[in-house]
């Protein structure tokens, strides 16, 4: 606690289940208000449960611009403003390029990599009002080689370039824009992987601690990166992965 976000303003794309839903949940822990954006509501039940009140569902599609564009505008109609966008919906769809067929790799680039930059462009007018902050939800596969994950590895390397160029473009607003690289997460669409033992023996080996991460452990490293805690961080990347070899 102490990280002084109390009474801010945060939008999550995906906050309805996986990592997006333990974003939310923190951020509403520290005293913020959120709402959480997706095409299905999930587990949206649970935090309204929790924090009646604090936490809203718009539902949303990142790949629309129109979409988008009236989820950050309903932020501001429902809470008073903007200070956080966490833009972390995405999507996975595995295959080597051989087989990766035109619709998955449409559906990650459309996700992955122009759902971040339309909620970038759809909140600067609002987050300039009062300074606020920007986390891109990267991956550790954005600068690892992995084999049968092109699109997705290839859209999340660019998630990570569009956040330095972006951190600077925006500076001068007081905006910072950082970006959130986790590792496996036993949680979301981690968790195929590492509920599957004999595929999750091989990956574990990878990790320094031995385990996967959970979905609250990545959280926390959010709250960090919106917080005032960070505010000297910008156009970085934190990497959250329990200590990281690929082979
Ligand atoms: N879990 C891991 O191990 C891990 C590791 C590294 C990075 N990540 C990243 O973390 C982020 C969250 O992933 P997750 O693991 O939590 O996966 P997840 O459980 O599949 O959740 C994805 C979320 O994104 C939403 N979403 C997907 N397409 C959308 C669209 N077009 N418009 C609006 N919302 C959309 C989903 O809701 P709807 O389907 O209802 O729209 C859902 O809420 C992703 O960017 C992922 O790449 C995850």
């Amino acid at each position: 606690m102490g990280m002084r976000s109390q009474g801010r303003v945060a939008v999550v794309t995906g906050g309805t289940r996986g990592l997006g839903f333990a974003i939310a949940r923190e951020f509403l822990a520290e005293g913020m208000s959120v709402v959480c954006a997706s095409r299905g509501a999930g587990d949206f039940k649970l935090l309204d449960d929790e924090y009646p009140g604090r936490v809203r569902y718009r539902q949303t599609d990142v790949t629309s611009p129109d979409s988008v564009a009236a989820l950050m505008r309903s932020a501001v109609d429902l809470f008073g403003g903007l200070d956080v966008v966490v833009a972390n919906a995405g999507v996975n769809r595995d295959g080597k390029v051989e087989r990766l067929a035109p619709e998955d790799w449409d559906a990650m680039v459309s996700t992955n990599l122009t759902g971040v930059y339309l909620c970038t462009h759809a909140a600067v007018p609002h987050l300039r009002e009062r300074g606020g902050t920007i986390i891109n939800v990267s991956s550790s596969m954005a600068t690892r080689v992995t084999v049968g994950a092109a699109g997705y590895c290839a859209t999340k390397a660019a998630v990570e370039m569009f956040t330095r160029v972006t951190a600077i473009e925006l500076g001068r607003y007081g905006i910072r824009v950082n970006a959130l690289a986790p590792g496996i997460l036993s949680e979301g669409m981690g968790k195929e992987l590492t509920h599957n033992d004999k595929v999750w023996e091989v990956y574990r080996k990878r990790f320094a601690l031995g385990r996967a991460g959970e979905a609250a452990e990545a959280a926390r490293a959010a709250v960090f990166l919106a917080s005032d805690d960070a505010s000297y961080v910008n156009g970085g990347v934190l990497e959250v992965n329990g200590g990281l070899q690929w082979a």
